[in-house]
């Protein structure tokens, strides 16, 4: 319901026509505005044809703009301890175990290992970020030992301390896999040509949609092959769903984050403007694998 593609299709259609999209940028900060931009012109011009349209498709573009918020999830506030931070992302962690996440996601980037792997004749080394507790990267490296996958995995995150517990984990666990900390906007500290597969699981809500631009730009400059994105899919059915299984934890502020994550969704349309800003090009796919979207972008 919240994905709006008919009235979405329209409006991308016309800003096209109108030869303001997709935008052009010569640097990052200008990649970053340009995305910002683009997708507030998208979402006014695909109010503006709801009203037209009328009737069954503007109320669900009604309902979209009073969910839609650009609040930041509690987990992200600067001034909480640390010690906190990792609570909230233990606690997604264990929800992710729950709803069997992390299989889906191996699974959905194994037929991607496999063929980059057989392109480049080497391992793949796959860098996840914002990895938070670091499921993800355990799940692939657990299943590069099981499966005998082509590849190494590199977790990584802004917070020094989900780090450190993820290296704790790994070692514990005995996994092939390493945390490092990085900030998502610097993959060049990380060095060029370094990483083949970057990942990003549901964290892309948590960015604007010129920080994305910027992550997937990044990630073509480093020479990875590829870039995946897996979210929430954008729904009314999640925008429930979410909070509703967040608060089977009793954390408040978990289930709060839950409320905000869920409003934050990106629908489908937008990923794919986003991605086509920052590559110049529609090398890009996005899918849905309830309740997920799935961005891939090949360089
Ligand atoms: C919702 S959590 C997702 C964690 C993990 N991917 C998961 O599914 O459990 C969002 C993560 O984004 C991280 N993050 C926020 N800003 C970041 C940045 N600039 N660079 C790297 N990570 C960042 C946060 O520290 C947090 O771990």
């Amino acid at each position: 319901m919240l994905q709006l593609k008919t009235a979405g299709f329209k409006a991308l259609d016309n800003l096209r026509m109108e030869g303001i999209f997709p935008p052009c940028w010569k640097n990052m900060a200008a990649l970053e505005t340009a995305a910002n931009d683009s997708i507030s012109q998208f979402l006014a011009e695909r109010f503006r044809i709801s009203q037209e349209l009328g009737g069954a498709f503007l109320w669900p573009e009604l309902i979209d703009r009073t969910l839609r918020t650009s609040e930041t999830e509690y987990m992200d506030t600067e001034s909480i301890p640390e010690w906190e931070k990792l609570e909230l992302v233990k606690a997604l962690d264990r929800q992710n175990t729950m709803m069997q996440l992390y299989p889906r996601y191996v699974e959905l980037l194994i037929p991607l290992i496999n063929e980059i792997a057989e392109h480049k004749k080497h391992d793949v080394r796959v860098l996840e970020l914002a990895c938070g507790a670091g499921g993800l990267t355990l799940a692939l490296a657990e299943a590069l030992r099981t499966k005998n996958l082509p590849a190494s995995v590199t977790g990584s995150d802004i917070v020094p301390s989900y780090i450190e517990a993820g290296n704790a984990l790994a070692a514990k666990k005995k996994l092939p896999a390493s945390f490092r900390q990085l900030n998502a906007f610097e993959l060049n500290s990380a060095g060029k040509g370094v990483f083949d597969l970057v990942v990003i699981s549901q964290s892309l809500h948590h960015f604007t949609p010129g920080q994305l631009a910027i992550m997937i730009a990044l990630a073509s400059e480093h020479a990875a092959s590829a870039f995946v994105g897996i979210d929430g899919y954008r729904s009314l059915l999640l925008a429930c769903g979410v909070p509703l299984v967040a608060a089977m934890q009793g954390i408040m502020s978990f289930t709060l984050d839950g409320v905000t994550s869920a409003r934050k969704f990106y629908t489908e349309l937008e990923l794919d403007m986003i991605a086509e800003i920052a590559t110049g090009k529609r090398t890009h796919t996005v899918s849905c694998s309830w309740p997920l979207s799935i961005l891939t972008v090949r360089f």
